[in-house]
């Protein structure tokens, strides 16, 4: 049988597409073995043409029109590496009206249209696929669509940014403050010169919003996420944390409980035993819960052209397959619209730590307003005394309003000088 050549068009040619060109090159032969085919990349838009890309690519192949590569009949797969919504949104349907199948790496087309996009590959029968949107490297994708589609996923509990757990790893053994972790991120390339994305929690929130759908089968879109980042994480916070035994670390949350749905990203603690507690710098892992297989986790470079590049690849390859093979792999899997569930009725544990005066009856006024919310405590103790006076709280789970009401109301006694640490609780009760 002669080994057939599929072309590929790529959308974007950056930090993502210029590894995926260099993975195609010198790993085409090793494809070739594995699938039966060779992938070719002969068409790449991009915004500038005149840039040294150094890449093993004929200069002729690059274009600044995209649509020159989506409506090209030469073009068997599109490879979207562009980013961001617009044009990427147009683009994709653009190709998929032409018949053509996708692969992406953007999240944020995912988890604000991905209906428009997966609709219309639906409806046309074509192949989309999106490993690489989730972090970069780590298969997550294909195992929850495939390898748990005969599982019931329970709770999956991610650190899903490299570039938040780097600062929260600096900040927890330097005793550094967010800004000089920030900052020294930024240095060493891994966080942005606008870092917002990252650092408030927007990017968690994306792909958060991709693992929901399809973990519950349920469109989950970034403004269902409830979203708090890690700017207002103090170096206090985290020394508390580990002198209780916990580790901060900023979590993309997705459970499943009575039929509705949790998804949010927070800073929170969790015990140092806990399997994320070791994911460190700007590595990621994700947990996954499921009624029968336990617990699983996925650990791995979350990001970074080589790693994004090796998703993206097995990808097209699966892609070039199927048109190979007259094959269609697992589209949308949306196929319920189950309830989100608002983030004040979800429930949790939480730490408080107050600045109070020390004085006789204080403990009980505190815990008086605990009980009237109805948040019970599980353990209390005092640090310091006089103007130093500290009462440190942990609760049993609570319902989010409850205990964010109980705050506001500790916040006006008269005996509370100042909250001045309030954290979730992540991976104790059950
Ligand atoms: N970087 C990572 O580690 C990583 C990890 C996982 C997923 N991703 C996702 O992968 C995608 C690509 O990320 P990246 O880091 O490779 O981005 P990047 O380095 O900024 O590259 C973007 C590419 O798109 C091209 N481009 C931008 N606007 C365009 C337009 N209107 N028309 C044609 N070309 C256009 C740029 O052209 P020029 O080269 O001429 O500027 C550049 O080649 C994103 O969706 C990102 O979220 C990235």
């Amino acid at each position: 049988m002669t080994e057939r050549t599929l072309r590929v068009g790529m959308l974007g040619c950056g930090t993502v597409g210029a590894a995926v060109v260099r993975l195609l090159h010198e790993h085409g032969d090793d494809i070739a073995r594995r699938a039966d085919l060779r992938l070719a990349v002969t068409r790449v838009a991009v915004r500038d043409v005149e840039r040294d890309r150094d890449l093993p690519l004929d200069p002729s192949v690059f274009t600044t029109d995209p649509e020159a590569v989506t409506l090209d009949p030469d073009i068997d797969i599109v490879c979207e590496l562009i980013g961001g919504i617009e044009p990427a949104r147009s683009l994709v349907l653009g190709a998929l009206a032409a018949g053509k199948p996708v692969v992406t790496a953007n999240k944020e087309l995912l988890a604000n249209a991905g209906k428009d996009v997966f609709d219309a590959a639906g409806d046309r029968g074509l192949d989309l696929g999106f490993e690489a949107a989730v972090a970069g490297g780590i298969p997550l994708i294909k195992p929850l669509k495939e390898s748990l589609a005969g599982e019931r996923v329970d709770r999956i509990t991610g650190i899903v940014n490299g570039t938040t757990n780097y600062i929260l790893t600096e900040m927890s053994d330097q005793g550094v403050t967010f800004d000089e972790a920030l900052a020294d991120a930024k240095r060493l390339g891994y966080a942005e010169a606008d870092p917002t994305a990252d650092v408030d929690g927007f990017d968690a929130a994306a792909k958060c919003a991709i693992l929901a759908s399809i973990a519950f089968n349920t469109r989950v879109v970034a403004g269902d996420v409830y979203r708090e980042g890690i700017a207002r994480v103090t170096p206090q916070d985290i020394a508390d944390a580990a002198r209780l035994g916990y580790v901060v670390k900023l979590l993309a949350i997705a459970e499943l409980e009575d039929e509705a749905i949790s998804a949010r990203v927070h800073p929170a603690m969790i015990p140092a035993t806990h399997p994320l507690a070791s994911v460190r710098d700007a590595f990621n892992a994700v947990f996954i819960e499921g009624a029968r297989v336990g617990q699983l986790m996925f650990y791995g470079r979350g990001a970074g052209g080589d790693p994004t590049a090796t998703a993206v690849v097995g990808d097209l390859i699966d892609v070039a397959r199927d048109l190979v093979t007259g094959g269609w792999s697992i589209g949308c899997t949306c196929s319920l619209d189950r309830r989100i569930r608002p983030m004040g009725d979800t429930r949790g544990q939480y730490y408080l730590n107050l600045h109070v005066e020390d004085r006789p009856g204080v403990l009980a006024e505190i815990a008086d307003q605990f009980g009237r919310n109805g948040v019970s405590i599980e353990r209390v103790w005092q640090e310091g005394s006089g103007n130093e006076a500290t009462l440190v709280f942990i609760t049993h789970l609570a319902q989010e309003g409850a205990f964010q009401k109980t705050v506001e109301e500790l916040r006006e006694l008269s005996c509370v000088r100042a909250v001045a640490s309030l954290l979730r609780v992540e991976g104790e009760e059950g």
